[in-house]
């Protein structure tokens, strides 16, 4: 068997073989498929990128098909199971589990980095009362650029590394402030004694106590969920950071780019609009109307459906037992009883099952933030501070490999051409 693929063109007659490495073809090969010398070479058209890869990573293995998620060879179920946030983002970064030595050396690193700058303090306390959390992160990482000028150095893997832990350690101050921020309460310092998800709860809920003192099932249940988001291989607000990453920009910029990425409803947004859509319906009685009008073709079924998983969302699994963890905390969200019940008629479903759409992540995640306490905007900020170790280790991986180039895609051009310009004073005569 040859890894070549013979490509006839019918325009001309011609015959091309175009090597095939590991199932891929090189687009760039197409180029010398010309149907005359004077014409461009044949290109692909692949809006949202449904079958092109756009770079070799060995950051996430998904296998959509068999439901497997891992990070760095490790299978998601036993990390969250057994491993701890910070010690995820160690493997992510460094593509490797630490020593003992090399974990405590992390964690401290992270821990004493919490702090930003007074003035990014005035500054988040400078946007409107209103505003949207995700928002306020998007810009104030985008800020940090400024605070360190030197992270344009990204040749430099000291500096590069410096900023990798400043954005890990800062992204939930950040996310606190911002939560603060809506709720016009004083904004809280971090507190270094605290592990990473406990401080993030100090600096969310402290009020005038001393000391914040969460509830251990409550903190572990944050860092599973950090765990379960921390990276998802080529996703929407990766291959934002890794195409704005691609100018050489500072990381700052390019994961001020991811978080744009995240907002968005079909990405990040997820959960918040399938908790909308929970209150919508209300209750279970509800549900055959709302899925006729799903089949429709008048909405959809959000939480339902993912781009690679097509018959289950590992980490839907995951989430579903941390659900139990924390309402046994918060006491039960009413809400649960309606996404179970939808669940089950959707997964009942010809129309569901025909197009394998499953519960994926985001299906359960908004019902524990909100036994949280959290309002439905600072959902997309809690993703964005799990997935930051992720866009951080897709920025270092795209940095360092020497075939990346800037993301220029092609297009195919349906406009005029050559039009004749009429000055406005002829046009409006
Ligand atoms: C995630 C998502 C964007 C993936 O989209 P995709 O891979 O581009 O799939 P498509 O949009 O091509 O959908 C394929 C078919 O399933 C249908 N479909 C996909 N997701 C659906 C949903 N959540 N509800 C109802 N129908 C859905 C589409 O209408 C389409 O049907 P058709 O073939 O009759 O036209 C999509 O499933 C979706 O919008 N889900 C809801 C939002 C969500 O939960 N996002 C979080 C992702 S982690």
């Amino acid at each position: 068997m040859t890894d070549s693929l013979t490509v006839r063109d019918n325009r001309t007659g011609a015959e091309y073989e175009i090597p095939i490495t590991d199932g891929t073809i090189r687009a760039a090969d197409l180029g010398q498929i010309k149907a005359a010398d004077d014409q461009p070479g044949l290109a692909t058209y692949d809006p949202g990128f449904v079958n092109t890869a756009s770079c070799r990573s060995a950051v996430t293995y998904i296998d959509g098909e068999a439901g497997i998620l891992e990070y760095r060879g490790y299978p998601i179920e036993q990390l969250a199971e057994k491993s701890s946030f910070l010690e995820v983002a160690y493997l992510l970064i460094h593509g490797d589990l630490p020593s003992k030595e090399q974990y405590d050396d992390w964690v401290h690193h992270i821990t004493y980095h919490t702090f930003v700058h007074e003035n990014v303090k005035a500054f988040m306390q400078g946007f409107r009362y209103d505003a949207h959390p995700m928002g306020m992160l998007m810009a104030s990482v985008g800020a940090l650029s400024t605070f360190y000028p030197e992270a344009s150095n990204i040749a430099d893997p000291d500096n590069r590394h410096i900023q990798i832990v400043r954005m890990i350690a800062k992204m939930p101050t950040l996310g606190a402030w911002a939560f603060r921020h809506a709720q016009g309460k004083p904004y809280i310092y971090p507190d270094n004694e605290l592990n990473y998800s406990e401080n993030f709860l100090s600096m969310l809920f402290k009020m005038s106590e001393t000391k914040y003192d969460a509830d251990p099932r409550i903190a572990k249940a944050l860092d599973t969920l950090f765990i379960l988001h921390a990276d998802h291989e080529q996703n929407c607000s990766t291959n934002a950071v890794r195409s704005v990453g691609s100018s050489q920009v500072d990381p700052y910029s390019a994961v001020a780019a991811g978080i744009g990425a995240l907002f968005g409803p079909l990405h990040g947004g997820a959960n918040e609009a399938v908790l909308k859509m929970l209150r919508r319906i209300g209750n279970k009685s509800e549900i055959p109307a709302f899925i006729d009008g799903v089949k429709n073709g008048n909405e959809r079924l959000m939480g339902f459906g993912h781009r690679v998983y097509k018959n289950f969302d590992p980490r839907a699994t995951i989430i579903k037992k941390a659900c139990d963890d924390v309402f046994e905390v918060t006491g039960v969200n009413p809400l649960l009883e309606v996404a179970k019940e939808l669940e089950k008629i959707a997964l009942e479903d010809e129309y569901f099952i025909k197009r394998k759409l499953y519960p994926n992540v985001d299906f359960y995640s908004g019902l524990i933030y909100e036994a949280l306490e959290f309002p439905p905007e600072m959902f997309t900020v809690l993703f964005a501070i799990g997935r930051t170790p992720g866009w951080l280790a897709q920025w270092l991986e795209l940095v360092q490999d020497k075939e990346q180039k800037i993301a220029r895609p092609k297009q195919i051009y349906t406009g005029q051409r050559q039009l004749d310009f009429v000055p406005a004073e002829v046009r409006w005569a």
